[in-house]
């Protein structure tokens, strides 16, 4: 058994309890419909067309249920694969389906073999890909796996919001070398506690998935095979293997340019470089790709009539901030990013609903086209920056 496989049979990740399906669905990024529409299929899919997915290193399942739920619950059709290495994986994302009473085909195996499972409309693969010894290997296998017109959303660690890790977990790997997963566990804690306050990995306030229990502790410092990638490497490894960057899922977070003047002429990707190295908080690369050589771009307003989906945590919060002429208070990867807009935004927020379209809104705020256009156009560039702002036409 390779040590990955060894880890994740001792320690499925991440922690869930199957009997928590009845209180509650985790959601997140990548692979909601909503999202998966609006960066994939600008925004109009026809969700009563068949929708194949497969969710590859599916884990304990966070990523699959929630695809299969928000599907089930529309009532749309859809055939959901689960890939993983590890069976102790599997048998959670199982019973987790099961007490939900969703339909989804399970395999134990590689994602190196996706491509004998057939073609799928969307790959999910969310925190694998840095796992493999080749992360090229794996993108080159999901692209394998592509059905023409289809998308990838995916999620990889990066390495400057990890400060800290790396030298941690080099230092137990090379301690701890024979011992059984959980016996590493032990120990690792008993030293970490002697680690000084100025450790690097103490000092960052970003990382917290040691405090969520055993699996959540061996996957940040006790992997085996983990190698974060900063973005230019992610972004070269998707050239080499056949895949293009549709966009990343909080943009903001690449744009240096309310840090500093940038030099005139920098290109797109030493600009995202820049702000990843000045930001220097950035855990993960979260986004979603399409093939090589497709230009797709993100749904926005400017294509039709669309109909928008607004994900603003308490609603009624940010509407009272706004009618009161506040900023928003807006903190995404540690980043203080907050967002200005005129008090009028705030009857446009309201008017959204994930039914109406954007006409629709602007009449239920009573703001002729005019006069609304401009300031939703502001909005979807603050609210898209930070992933609060996606557009769905087929999930109504
Ligand atoms: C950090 S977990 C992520 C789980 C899940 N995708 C999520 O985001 O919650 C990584 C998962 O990838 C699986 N994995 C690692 N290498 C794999 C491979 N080559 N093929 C399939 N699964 C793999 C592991 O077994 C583990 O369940």
């Amino acid at each position: 058994m390779t040590g990955v496989r060894a880890q994740y049979e001792a320690f499925p990740y991440p922690e869930r309890d199957p009997k928590d399906e009845a209180k509650r669905l985790i959601g997140g990024s990548p692979s909601h419909p909503v999202e998966i529409d609006h960066f994939l299929f600008g925004g109009q899919r026809d969700w009563s067309q068949p929708f194949r997915a497969l969710v590859a290193g599916g884990g304990t399942g966070d990523g699959l249920i929630q695809l299969a739920q928000v599907l089930t619950s529309a009532g749309k059709p859809h055939d959901i694969h689960y890939i993983d290495l590890s069976e102790a994986s599997r048998k959670i994302a199982e019973a987790r389906a099961k007490a939900r009473g969703l339909e989804v085909t399970f395999h134990t195996g590689s994602l190196l073999d996706a491509a004998d499972l057939g073609t799928f409309d969307y790959i999910d693969c969310c925190g694998v890909l840095h796992h493999l010894p080749e992360p090229a290997e794996g993108f080159r296998a999901l692209r394998a796996a592509l059905a023409p017109g289809g998308g990838l959303g995916f999620m990889v660690y990066a390495p400057y919001g990890r400060s800290g890790v790396y030298p941690l977990q080099e230092a137990f790997g090379a301690l701890f070398e024979g011992l059984e997963p959980k016996a590493r566990v032990a120990s690792a804690r008993k030293v970490l506690a002697k680690l000084p306050a100025g450790h690097p990995f103490k000092r960052n306030p970003h990382l917290k998935d040691h405090e969520n229990g055993d699996a959540g502790f061996y996957d940040l410092l006790l992997h085996g095979q983990d190698v974060a990638m900063d973005v230019q490497t992610l972004l070269g490894l998707m050239d080499e293997t056949g895949w293009e960057l549709v966009s990343f899922t909080q943009p903001a977070l690449y744009d240096p340019a309310p840090l500093c003047e940038l030099p005139e002429g920098m290109g797109a990707r030493a600009r995202m470089a820049l702000a990843e190295r000045l930001h220097g908080t950035i855990k993960s690369h979260v986004g979603y790709a399409v093939a090589r050589g497709e230009g797709r771009a993100p749904a926005s307003a400017a294509e039709g009539d669309p109909v928008p989906h607004l994900r603003l945590g308490q609603r009624d919060q940010v509407t009272k901030l706004l009618a009161n002429s506040r900023p928003l208070p807006i903190n995404a990867s540690g980043i203080e990013m907050p967002i200005r807009l005129p008090p009028k935004a705030a009857r446009l927020i309201s008017a959204v609903d994930g039914r109406r379209r954007l006409s629709e809104v602007f009449a239920e705020a009573r703001m002729d086209r005019d006069e609304a256009l401009p300031l939703w156009q502001r909005m979807e560039g603050a609210f898209t920056g930070i992933g609060a702002l996606h557009y769905s036409e087929g999930l109504r």
